[in-house]
């Protein structure tokens, strides 16, 4: 079986073709991206009219290019590509680029005659890992930290996802992006901050762990930023300044390890509480180095497994929700409705 996947929830255009041969051997045919994010680079955060713009802009020439990539055929040749289906992300996200993704799908289904399957973003950050690792085993917990989101769930052997906790105010990546904005580092602030954290000292200032000991599966990282923000407004750092700028690596390394120790420390608490010890993550965040070792670490303890996906394949794209595809059912076309607020 082949799925054509569309992914427009946010700034990234990612359209991708992936087959399945059996029930634990996919292979991804193409999969290409094209990313407004240079453009949110330089205000600083997701202009969401920007991000739709682009995505008009880009939808069709990513599609054709990915037809182009798996099987050397054009959109203009008039014919159908040979897809078993396309299936494309309703929601969580943006309702404009949501909307561009959705009637673009809706629109090469009802002409080509193919079956639409609806797929929840969420689920794809998870499910990629299907298309990733032949040997994962159900159930398992599931972590999902992106720019947006930071949720624990469970995932059993039907591929059901059951929602475990959950953001209270900041994700995890918009903690770290939002620290990135107070340190004066370029949006997204993530990747940067992880690769200055290397040069840092973790402990050389105590930031707090927020709900670290709430006892449920729930994140607050609004009050870390505030602490960074404090800090720097003591001391009156600037980091442009050479002699500063070990500071800054040792705040980002401080960052860092705060945001990592929480979220490992309640996912090991959800392995505990539910049995398991096989955890299976996705989205952004969990591109993170410093988040896979000290998973990795803490679940070898207990003769657990860590599944992610490949560092490309964390932040938002189009294989993820053709894998979340093979795992979801067609509906009529008509019935596909952007839907922003999308929970599990
Ligand atoms: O999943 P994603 O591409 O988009 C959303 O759905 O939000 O995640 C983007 C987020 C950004 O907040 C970015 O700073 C963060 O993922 N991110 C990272 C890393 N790579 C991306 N955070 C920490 N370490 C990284 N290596
Ligand atoms: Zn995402």
């Amino acid at each position: 079986m082949i799925i054509l996947g569309i992914e427009t929830s946010c700034d990234e255009t990612g359209i991708s073709v992936v087959e399945k041969y059996s029930s634990n051997s996919f292979k991804i045919l193409s999969n290409n991206i094209s990313s407004s994010l240079n453009l949110h680079a330089m205000t600083g955060g997701i202009i969401p009219e920007v991000a739709s713009r682009e995505q008009l802009k880009y939808i069709l020439k990513v599609v054709e290019k990915t037809i182009y990539d798996a099987f050397g055929m054009s959109l203009s040749d008039k014919k159908i590509p040979p897809i078993d289906a396309i299936a494309v992300t309703y929601g969580p996200g943006l309702i404009g680029p949501l909307l561009i993704g959705v009637e673009t799908a809706r629109t090469m289904s009802l002409l080509w005659k193919v079956p639409l399957i609806p797929v929840n973003h969420m689920h794809g950050h998870l499910l990629i890992n299907m298309v990733e690792h032949a040997d994962i085993f159900l159930p398992a917990i599931g972590l999902v930290v992106s720019g947006g989101h930071t949720d624990l769930l469970t995932i059993d052997k039907s591929h059901r996802i059951t929602p475990l906790g959950g953001k209270r105010d900041d994700a995890a990546g918009e903690a770290f992006d939002k620290v990135g904005r107070l340190l004066s580092l370029p949006y997204p602030a993530g990747p940067v901050i992880s690769q200055l954290a290397e040069k840092g000292n973790k402990n050389k200032f105590d930031l707090p762990r927020p709900m670290i000991h709430s006892g449920d599966f729930d994140f607050s990282f609004s009050g870390l930023k505030t602490s960074v923000l404090n800090l720097i407004r003591k001391n009156n750092w600037d980091f442009s300044r050479d002699d500063h700028k070990q500071i800054l690596y040792d705040l980002c390394a401080s960052t860092q390890e705060a945001i990592v120790d929480v979220l490992v420390k309640k996912t090991m608490m959800a392995c505990e509480k539910h049995s398991l010890n096989t955890v299976i993550m996705g989205g952004g965040v969990t591109a993170n180095k410093q988040l896979r070792l000290a998973l990795d670490g803490e679940l070898k303890k207990i003769n657990g497994k860590l599944f992610s996906p490949t560092p490309s394949l964390c932040t938002d794209n189009g294989a993820m929700i053709a894998a979340a595809g093979f795992f979801s059912t067609a509906v009529d076309w008509e019935d596909v409705k952007a839907s922003p607020q999308l929970y599990y």
